[in-house]
C-alpha cells in the first residue's frame, strides 16, 4: 500500500498495521506460539498457555507448558487425569484456582465432544474468564476479541495518555483497546501487543526508541512516557500468622491435602490449623514470611511427635521435590532441612 493510503488509514488502524509488522519482525519464539501470520496451534495449546501466563512469568511457564503437554498431550487426556496429578503437576506456578478451573473446564469440554470456537462460548466454561476468553478466541480461532492483560492495559494508557490508575480507568482502556483491535489477524496483533508490553513497553524505563507506537502514542509525545497511567494507589495488605507441624518418622514426614475450597484448595501441605490474625503461641523451629496478593504470612513451623488425626501420608523427605507442594510449603521444608543441617555442623 503507498505510503500516502496508509498515512490516511485512522490512526487507529495504522497503529494496529505498524504493530503487526514489527511483529513479523520481532515476535518472541515461544512453544505455544506459531509464526507470526501461520495457522495457529490447537485450541488446547492456546487455553492452556493462556490460563499458565495469568499472574506467571513466561520464563518460568517455558518449562512447565512443556512437562504438562507431554504429560497431558489432549484436553482429553488432561480431563481424565486425576485432580491431585494436575494439581501436583501445578505445584509451584501459584494461584491455584487456575489449575482446579483448568480441570474442571477440561472436562466440560470432553464432555461436549469438541473445543468451543467463539469467545460467547468459551466464556460459558467453568471459571474460565473475560480475558482467556478473548486471547482463545483471537488466537486459536481469528475472532476479532478484545484481548486485556496488564501489559496490554499498560501499552493502550500510554498510547492515549490515560493519566489515572489503571484500576481507576479499566471502562476508558478497554474502549481504547478495543477501537485499535484489527479484524485482521486479531491473534497476532493480542501477542504482539503483550510481547511489547512486556519487552518495550516495561512499566519502568519503557525502550521507546525501539518501539513501533512511539508516533502514535501521546505519553511518548509528553516526554514522560513512564509516567502513564498513573501508579495504583497502594493499600496496606493485612498480615496473617499460621502454624504447620513438622512430623518426622524415620526418613518421611506427614503431609496432608488442604480442604478443596479456600487458598491452595486442593494442594499438599503441611498439617496444621487455620490461619489466623495473631501470631501462635509456642516453640517454633523456624518461621517462614510469605506475600500472598491479599495479604501476607508468616508460618511457624513448630516439631510434633504424632500425626493430629490419620488424615495425610508420609512422604520420603528426601524426595520432597516431588510431593506437590505449593511454595509456601516448599519453602517452610526447606527452612527446616537448613535449620536442622545448622544445628548438626
Ligand atoms: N502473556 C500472556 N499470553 C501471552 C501471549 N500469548 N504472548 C505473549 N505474552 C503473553
Amino acid at each position: 500500500m503507498p505510503a500516502s493510503a496508509a498515512s490516511r488509514l485512522p490512526d487507529q488502524m495504522r497503529a494496529a498495521k505498524r504493530l503487526l509488522r514489527y511483529y513479523d519482525a520481532h515476535a518472541r519464539a515461544l512453544p505455544w506460539r506459531s509464526a507470526p501470520g501461520a495457522p495457529p496451534p490447537a485450541p488446547y495449546i492456546v487455553w492452556l498457555s493462556e490460563v499458565m501466563l495469568q499472574q506467571t512469568t513466561v520464563a518460568t511457564v517455558k518449562p512447565r507448558f512443556r512437562r504438562f503437554i507431554d504429560r497431558w498431550p489432549t484436553v482429553e487426556a488432561l480431563a481424565s487425569a486425576p485432580d491431585a496429578d494436575v494439581l501436583q503437576e501445578w505445584a509451584g506456578l501459584g494461584y491455584y484456582a487456575r489449575a482446579r478451573n483448568l480441570i474442571a473446564c477440561a472436562r466440560a469440554i470432553a464432555g461436549m465432544g469438541r473445543f468451543p470456537t467463539t469467545e460467547a462460548e468459551l466464556r460459558k466454561l467453568p471459571g474460565l474468564g473475560a480475558y482467556t476468553a478473548a486471547a482463545v478466541a483471537a488466537i486459536a480461532f481469528g475472532e476479532r476479541a478484545v484481548v486485556v492483560d496488564t501489559n496490554v492495559e499498560r501499552v493502550v494508557a500510554r498510547v492515549h495518555a490515560v493519566d489515572r490508575p489503571i484500576a481507576e480507568a479499566r471502562t476508558e482502556i478497554r474502549a481504547f483497546a478495543s477501537s485499535m483491535t484489527p479484524a485482521e489477524r486479531p491473534g497476532d496483533y493480542a501477542q504482539a501487543v503483550m510481547d511489547l508490553g512486556a519487552t518495550i513497553c516495561r512499566p519502568m524505563r519503557p525502550n521507546c526508541a525501539a518501539c513501533p507506537l512511539s508516533d502514535d502514542c501521546r505519553a511518548f509525545a509528553s516526554g514522560n512516557p513512564e509516567s502513564f497511567p498513573a501508579p495504583k494507589v497502594k493499600r496496606d495488605r493485612p498480615h496473617r500468622h499460621g502454624l504447620v507441624w513438622w512430623i518426622e518418622r524415620g526418613d518421611a514426614i506427614w503431609l496432608v491435602r488442604r480442604p478443596a475450597r479456600g487458598m491452595l484448595g486442593g494442594m499438599a501441605a503441611l498439617p496444621g490449623p487455620e490461619w489466623g490474625d495473631d501470631a501462635p503461641s509456642g516453640q517454633s523451629l523456624v518461621a517462614v514470611d510469605h506475600g500472598f496478593t491479599h495479604f501476607s504470612l508468616t508460618l511457624q513451623i513448630a516439631s510434633r511427635a504424632t500425626p493430629p488425626d490419620d488424615e495425610g501420608w508420609w512422604h520420603p523427605i528426601n524426595r520432597v521435590g516431588d510431593a506437590g507442594l505449593p511454595t509456601l510449603y516448599a519453602r517452610a521444608v526447606e527452612a527446616v532441612l537448613a535449620r536442622k543441617e545448622s544445628l548438626a555442623a
